[in-house]
């Protein structure tokens, strides 16, 4: 979060034509460096209306990395080193409910993780903590993308639980009907450990998740194919521009706290003695 009297940075990691933004100025991409290695790609740092914008490609540009090959810890790093105080993170998901066609938009609020080929904390051996996730994503975010979404009558429901697998490859049947037993509401394979390295980085962390296919369960509907999902995204992307473009007047200014405590979650988290 923004130290106190400064103005708020906007992160956006997302996928191809998500950063061609009609309006971006003085846009230029920076190669950044981390101590965790490399970023997915250099940051494009941009102002719009005013606002200064940090896109970061999440697969990096031409879609070169895979879910399990992301360096998630340099991706946040390089994002906290530019100043960056909240990140909205768009995401193509499939759909595991019938009311959840592909085109929709799902402001997601709980994760269920199910990777477990990925570093997914800052800390470490010398230095232990355990910051809280119980609310994944920041409320405060979440509210602004709603009122953004229905400005714009996208087709966008609030609130929903994003399943998060290792893939690279899709869900067999069976495990997309167990996911669906769970209550999830959409499957994908990128936004943890994204949201849990932000909540450790003290950065709002909100994702739109961009449904494109059914997934495998639906008798209806072929399962699921990249061919299906690039398409479906290729279609969203001038809603998922013109989305970012409405919600950002709505986070500028200038704000020293966010209201849900994301700028404060490892106040409580260190478990290390300070000097043993
Ligand atoms: N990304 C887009 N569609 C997906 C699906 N059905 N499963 C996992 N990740 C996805």
């Amino acid at each position: 979060m923004a130290e106190p009297g400064s103005v708020p940075v906007i992160g956006i990691i997302g996928g191809s034509g998500i950063y061609e933004i009609d309006g971006l100025k003085n846009a230029e991409w920076r190669k950044m460096t981390s101590s965790f290695g490399e970023p997915s790609d250099a940051l494009l740092f941009g102002e719009l209306d005013g606002q200064r914008l940090v896109f970061l490609p999440r697969h990096g540009r031409g879609h070169k990395l895979s879910p399990s090959d992301l360096n998630f810890r340099a991706n946040i790093d390089a994002m906290k080193r530019a100043g960056v105080t909240e990140i909205l993170s768009l995401s193509a998901v499939g759909s595991l409910r019938e009311d959840l066609p592909p085109g929709h938009f799902v402001l997601v609020d709980q994760f269920i993780d199910r990777t477990f080929a990925r570093q997914k904390s800052f800390f470490g051996p010398g230095m232990v903590a355990h910051v809280s996730v119980a609310d994944p994503v920041c409320g405060r975010l979440g509210d602004h993308l709603a009122a953004a979404a229905g400005e714009l009558s996208l087709p966008c429901r609030r609130g929903g639980t994003y399943m998060v697998m290792e893939g690279p490859q899709f869900s067999t049947r069976a495990e997309s009907e167990l996911y669906r037993s769970w209550g999830c509401d959409v499957i994908g394979m990128t936004n943890m450990p994204e949201a849990k390295l932000a909540r450790e980085a003290e950065i709002c962390y909100a994702t739109v998740a961009m449904v494109t296919d059914y997934d495998c369960w639906h008798e209806g509907h072929d399962d699921v194919t990249v061919d299906q999902v690039v398409q479906t995204l290729l279609g969203n992307a001038d809603k998922a521009r013109a989305l970012i473009k409405q919600v950002v007047p709505k986070l500028s200014g200038r704000r020293d706290i966010c209201d849900r405590g994301c700028h404060r979650a490892l106040d409580a988290a260190v478990i290390t003695q300070a000097g043993a």
